[in-house]
């Protein structure tokens, strides 16, 4: 059990005494009505970092004044110091020995915006442990051991928030944690990742190459240190675990995560869909469903998806990021907003900070409540529309010798557009619902007819 001692005296808020299951925090309020002195400790001091030290100086006195916490970056850790971060704070705040900002006395609550695996998760259960709040952007570190460390920060009555991990500055995290805790939700879509949207965005509006849109979003900040958890979709895989730990109340996992990324998305694939009246967007799905032996699961996938355009999520562009909430007694949500870059971040990592430091104030932290182990729904069993083109000869029986090997497979065609190309036609199919391996058996199939010239992009459908 937490206990938490008042001392109604002026100072600071400083963790006394600290341990598993019984952390016990003397808690200087000031008597004199002046703003709580709130000492953080800054893990990281990169792209979101250092828009965070910039912010708080900023906001400090709007702060104190409204929220009565006098925040100060008191200690940085960073890898390398001889780095000009061109940040408000004394070049003796800095250190390489990040575990000495944990423990430092004089440090009230740690921001880890350092992100990876390792040093970040020791680090943030030594703070957890110590008593200290923890407010992180790191998907990769939650969707990863996010049991583990919220059971920490539950053992030891603080906070550990992580509103900048999923979708920079949208508030979805605390949405779905607080206002929606009661909402039956059934599924969440959302384009979570600000450098696969840029780069779509870039392609379709301005006919810009992969490459050059890559390199342009790496240059804005958007990308992580390595792109490929961008383009490759492990980066939206780490945040949809990350919501559908949230909303679902279950204990999923990155590992759950089934992900296609956008590295083979060509020029082509975005006209021939633009023709459909869709455009392309890497979605990340965590929806409930119902196995075939009646027990329920929980699917989490991330692919590119073709969307209609009079779907609010067609209009998310750039950088931005939407989550799409569907719920039963709610309807339907859509939170939309800077997905990413390091101000954008900044802000939702400093409304936590705010929080977490009201909390500790308040002596006790936000709880994410009892997660349950849940099945995760193979790919395999997921049902989606699907979009494919395909290159065949342009004679006569040969639709309906297509048209054959989906109704073998239980696979209805929607609609159904050829285009001439010369002696050969392409033929482009929007299908109804249909299993993932219902699917990749008609295409298999359809790979083995003689009329059937190539099997071009085959991507999944939402609006069905
Ligand atoms: P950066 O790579 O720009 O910054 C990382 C910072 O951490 C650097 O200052 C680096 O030091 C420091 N660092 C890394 N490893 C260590 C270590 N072992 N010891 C001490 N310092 C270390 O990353 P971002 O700011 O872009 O991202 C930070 C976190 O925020 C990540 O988890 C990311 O996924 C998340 N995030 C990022 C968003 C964005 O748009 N950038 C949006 C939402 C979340 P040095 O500078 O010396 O190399
Ligand atoms: N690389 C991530 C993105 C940063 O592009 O969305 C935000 O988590």
């Amino acid at each position: 059990m937490t206990s938490w001692l008042v001392n109604q005296q002026p100072g600071n808020l400083t963790p006394d005494r600290a341990g598993p299951g019984g952390t016990v925090v003397v808690m200087n309020l000031p008597s004199d009505g002046s703003p709580s002195s709130v000492r953080v400790g800054l893990l990281g001091c990169g792209h979101v970092g250092a828009a965070l030290v910039a912010l708080v100086a900023e906001r400090r006195p709007e702060i104190a004044r409204r929220r009565a916490l006098d925040l100060e970056v008191v200690r940085i850790a960073v890898r390398n110091t001889a780095i000009d971060r061109d940040v408000p704070v004394s070049g003796d705040s800095f250190t390489t020995d990040a575990a000495s900002v944990v423990s430092d006395p004089d440090v009230d609550v740690i921001v880890e915006v350092m992100g990876g695996i390792e040093p970040a998760r020791e680090l943030v259960s030594t703070a957890l442990a110590a008593g200290k709040p923890v407010v992180t952007a790191n998907k990769d570190l939650l969707a990863n051991h996010g049991a583990e460390l919220y059971a920490l920060a539950e053992a030891n009555g603080v906070d550990l928030l992580f509103e900048a991990a999923v979708a920079g500055a949208i508030p979805i995290m605390r949405p779905l944690r607080e206002s929606l805790a009661g909402e039956p939700i059934n599924r969440v879509m959302g384009i979570v990742n600000g450098t696969t949207n840029f780069i779509l965005s870039r392609m379709a509006a301005d006919g810009a190459s992969y490459v050059d849109a890559l390199v342009e979003a790496q240059n804005l900040g958007y990308a992580e240190s390595d792109p490929t958890a961008d383009v490759e979709g492990y980066d939206a895989g780490a945040k949809v675990a990350v919501i559908a730990t949230v909303a679902f109340g279950a204990m999923v996992v990155a590992g759950d995560v089934y992900h296609e990324g956008i590295s083979g998305i060509t020029q082509a694939d975005i006209e021939l869909a633009a023709d459909l009246q869709h455009c392309i967007k890497l979605l990340a799905v965590a929806e409930r469903t119902v196995a075939d032996d009646g027990e329920p699961q929980i699917g989490v996938r991330v692919h590119p998806t073709l969307v209609p355009l009079d779907h609010p999520l067609a209009s998310v562009n750039g950088s931005f990021n939407a989550v799409f909430v569907e719920s039963a007694a709610a309807g339907d949500l859509m939170l939309y907003g800077r997905g990413a870059g390091g101000r954008p971040t900044a802000s939702a990592v400093l409304g936590d900070l705010i929080d977490a430091s009201a909390n500790m104030a308040r002596g006790h932290g936000a709880t994410i409540g009892t997660l349950e182990q849940v099945r995760i729904a193979p790919i395999d069993d997921v049902v989606s529309a699907f979009y494919l083109n395909i290159e065949v000869d342009d004679r006569p029986g040969v639709l309906a010798s297509v048209a054959t090997v989906f109704g073998e497979h239980g696979v209805s065609i929607r609609s159904m557009e050829q285009e001439g190309l010369g002696g050969e036609a392409r033929l482009v199919f929007i299908t109804h619902g249909a299993r993932e391996r219902d699917l990749r058996a008609t295409l298999d199939e359809l790979r083995s007819l003689e009329a059937v010239r190539a099997v071009g992009s085959v991507l999944r459908v939402i609006g069905d």
